[in-house]
């Protein structure tokens, strides 16, 4: 495919960078709008050393604190209006995705007088796709996402049970300022979970993009196996930071625009995901380590060849040919093994998910995005049917 990559964040990567806040800070305003979630960064330090470098660059701030996971609109419309009542020039996200994605909308909202549930694509176009936002410093304490250095969030609507995406030009951090001895904290179910989105934001690209992407393909294979093999070490020790500084690292390369650039392909295990989060409010990363398995056995069986390579390259297994189906099916098994191995579910049942709305997960996850077709873009395209018989298939 024929494309384009900008990626305009300035990105400040390594250990004890977060000092580094102030000045970063003080370059793009006066007062900042610190932006935190439920409260992890305030009983580890974390915020308290954010404050104390914003004070020693002469920066004031302000606080929007409590954006929960799966974030909602609610808390983005709190977030902008403080920082409008507080005069803000700069919004720091210290937090998970939850509390970058929110940060970005908030920023974003600070200049429309509407409402920041326009920004987010629900069905068609959204109403509103902003083109103007305070400038944004990321902090990430968790590795995941991807948020710190890419154009997306991704807002939850609670009395309408959405959840769905906005991406611009204008929602790129300015700053990513990456500081793995942040995520020492984070609990090792949470870490899971982590790794498990970074490498779905990777084998999302990979199998649903257009063929013949070879670069693509290694850069993909490259983050898929450093994230499992550091991954698995982050989890069985969360203090040990080199393990922590290859995750974090994994996570900004994985949904930075770079490894899936040319691709063209769908998202459609974040789609399904996406649904199930808003009816269950589910953690994202445990939601795609149910999907993503029982995706990619419906996929392969269409599509075997890409699912070969993946069962070869990833994990060293030796397939009959292109169309072996049992071969590429076992590169599944052993990648779902690996997601049990560092716990993370694997069956909707672990997500106390049963199988009353798997239609009504279907028809909403095509509600909000859906090709010419009906279907929900991605390799192949899926029908409504499709889809519930995805998650029928992992009860
Ligand atoms: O809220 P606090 O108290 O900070 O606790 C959080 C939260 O309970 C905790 N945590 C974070 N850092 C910690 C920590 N606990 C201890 N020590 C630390 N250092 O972890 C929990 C989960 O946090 P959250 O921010 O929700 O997790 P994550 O980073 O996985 O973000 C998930 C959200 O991002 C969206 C997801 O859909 C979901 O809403 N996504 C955003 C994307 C993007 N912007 O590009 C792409 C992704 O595919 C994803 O959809
Ligand atoms: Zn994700």
């Amino acid at each position: 495919m024929n494309f384009e990559y900008h990626n305009p964040t300035h990105l400040i990567f390594g250990a004890g960078s977060l000092a580094r806040l102030g000045e970063a800070a003080s370059r793009q305003g006066k007062k900042a709008l610190i932006v935190t979630g439920g409260g992890s960064v305030k009983r580890n330090g974390t915020f308290d050393r954010a404050a104390a470098s914003l004070k020693a660059a002469g920066m004031a701030f302000a606080e929007c604190a409590g954006v929960e996971p799966n974030p909602r609109i609610a808390t983005v419309r709190r977030g902008a209006r403080i920082a409008r009542e507080e005069g803000c020039d700069v919004i720091i996200a210290l937090g998970g995705g939850s509390t970058m994605d929110a940060a970005k909308v908030m920023a974003a909202a600070f200049y429309y007088d509407g409402d920041p549930w326009d920004m987010i694509y629900h069905g068609q176009p959204a109403p509103h796709v902003p083109t103007r936002a305070l400038p944004v410093i990321t902090v990430p304490t968790l590795a995941a996402t991807g948020s710190e250095m890419n154009m997306g969030a991704v807002i939850s609507n609670e009395e309408t049970k959405e959840k769905s995406f906005v991406q611009a030009e204008c929602l790129y951090p300015v700053v990513a300022l990456v500081d793995p001895e942040l995520t020492l904290s984070v609990p090792k179910d949470q870490t899971a979970y982590g790794v498990c989105d970074i490498i779905t934001h990777v084998t999302e690209g990979y199998f649903n993009g257009v063929d013949g992407t070879p670069i693509q393909d290694r850069f993909a294979e490259g983050v898929i196996v450093t994230a499992m093999e550091w991954g698995a070490k982050a989890v069985a020790d969360g203090k040990d930071l080199e393990a922590r500084a290859q995750v974090q690292w994994a996570s900004i390369v994985a949904l930075n625009g770079w490894v899936n650039a040319g691709t063209n392909g769908g998202f459609p295990v974040h789609m399904i995901e996406h649904t199930l989060s808003a009816f269950h409010d589910i953690t994202h990363g445990a939601g795609l380590s149910v999907v993503n398995p029982a995706w990619m056995r419906f996929a392969a069986a269409h599509r075997p060849a890409k699912f070969v390579q993946f069962a070869e390259r990833i994990f060293g297994l030796k397939a009959k040919g292109p169309e072996d189906r049992d071969g590429a099916l076992q590169g599944i098994d052993r990648f779902e093994a690996f997601l049990k191995s560092i716990g993370c579910p694997t069956r909707l049942s672990e997500l106390k998910i049963d199988d009353a709305l798997l239609a009504r997960y279907a028809q909403e996850t095509l509600r909000i995005i859906h090709d010419q077709n009906g279907r929900l873009p991605g390799r192949p395209a899926m029908t409504e049917a499709d889809i519930a018989g995805v998650l029928r298939s992992a009860l």
